[in-house]
């Protein structure tokens, strides 16, 4: 039994989502300490006993919403020791953000704000970002890698995800001891292998993995496919799909990298994908060998914003982090496919 005055303590806003339970379970297995902030606007606290059931420790919980300054800051006064922060609470509905921009600006930015001013006060000093390849855009060129234009994306969820980048990169400029990562997640997909945690999304999914496993459990009538026109092998378009797990382990690498001053640069940025590009009806095609079910499924019209192909040079997180994505498409498929199976027993 390791010592817990021997552990570093992280601080991980968002902590009860879906990327962040996944995180938090990597972190307390590399023998971290979590102090999970969440408002649970789109979590459910019973994630917590699950994080337990798998790593045999319960993390700390703060309810806390971050537009709040003076709580977040009085929540980072009693947290001095923490060794650093990994940020995922936003709001993350593409759709939703096209129709209530200023919520998510407002959100999205005062949390990052007020967790930044309140960390900095107490001299807490590296910061991990929850990024994504949103903020490429359209691009032209394939692979795509760090160096790639920074494009103003399609919809003002992908715009807050860009606008912080900035920030973080006129924060870092101006605070010699402040260090920052922030990791461009291409489609994260998948579960924790348990069944136990996994995405939860509220009312109807955006994304294509719980609209297809929400079908074939009957929850949706019929998967849309938005367009097959595209200029593609089979039509739909592609996209660089990664298992949550494995992106879990990048922000374990990414915290390590930090508290151990392994940083060339003061911001550094990081893709986090497979490098491998699938189209969606490539994904369903596994998912039905996978299920051994037929698809409802109907080609439909394009979707607004979406963009044929994408997807990621891996090569410097390889480099530098030494990370690489582990896990096949049949291993992402089929943990969400048991991931959804399970809530719907538990319901
Ligand atoms: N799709 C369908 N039917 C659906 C849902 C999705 O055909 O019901 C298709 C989309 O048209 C797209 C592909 O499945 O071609 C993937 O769509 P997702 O919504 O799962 O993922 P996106 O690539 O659109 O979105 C992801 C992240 C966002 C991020 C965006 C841009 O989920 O957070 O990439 O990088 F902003």
């Amino acid at each position: 039994m390791i010592d817990k005055k021997t552990k570093q303590k992280i601080i991980v806003t968002g902590g009860c989502g879906y990327i962040g339970s996944h995180t938090v379970v990597a972190l307390i297995e590399n023998n971290f300490e979590v102090v999970i902030l969440d408002d649970l606007s789109n979590s459910n606290i019973t994630v917590l006993d699950r994080i337990e059931k798998i790593t045999g420790i319960k993390p700390t919980f703060i309810e806390v919403d971050l537009k709040d300054i003076s709580r977040v800051e009085n929540i980072f006064r009693y947290n001095k020791d923490v060794a650093a922060v990994i940020h995922f609470a936003a709001y993350k509905a593409v759709s939703e953000s096209v129709k209530e921009p200023l919520k998510y600006y407002q959100n999205n930015l005062y949390s990052l704000m007020n967790t930044l001013m309140s960390q900095q006060k107490h001299g807490i000093n590296n910061f991990i970002f929850s990024s994504s390849a949103t903020v490429y855009g359209n691009s032209k060129t394939l692979p795509i890698t760090e160096e790639n234009e920074v494009q103003r994306p399609f919809s003002p969820y992908g715009n807050t995800k860009k606008i912080a980048e900035e920030i973080l990169d006129d924060l870092v400029k101006s605070d010699p001891n402040f260090s920052a990562i922030s990791l461009r997640y291409f489609n994260p997909i998948g579960a924790h292998d348990s069944g136990l945690i996994g995405e939860l999304p509220s009312g109807v999914p955006n994304n294509l993995m719980p609209y297809i496993t929400q079908t074939a459990v009957g929850i949706r009538a019929k998967l849309m496919v938005y367009g097959n026109d595209y200029p593609t092998k089979d039509g739909t378009p592609i996209r660089d799909y990664i298992h949550v797990v494995d992106l879990a382990e990048a922000h374990v690498i990414a915290v390590k990298r930090l508290l151990n001053n392994k940083q060339e640069e003061q911001l550094e940025t990081f893709n986090l994908g497979t490098g491998i590009g699938y189209s969606v009806l490539e994904i369903i095609k596994v998912f039905e060998k996978i299920s051994g079910s037929k698809l409802n499924y109907e080609i439909t019209g394009r979707r607004d914003g979406d963009v044929p192909l994408l997807f990621a040079s891996t090569n410097l997180a390889k480099e530098k982090l030494g990370w690489q994505a582990k896990r096949k498409l049949e291993d992402m498929v089929l943990s969400s496919w048991k991931w959804e199976q399970n809530i719907r027993k538990v319901k």
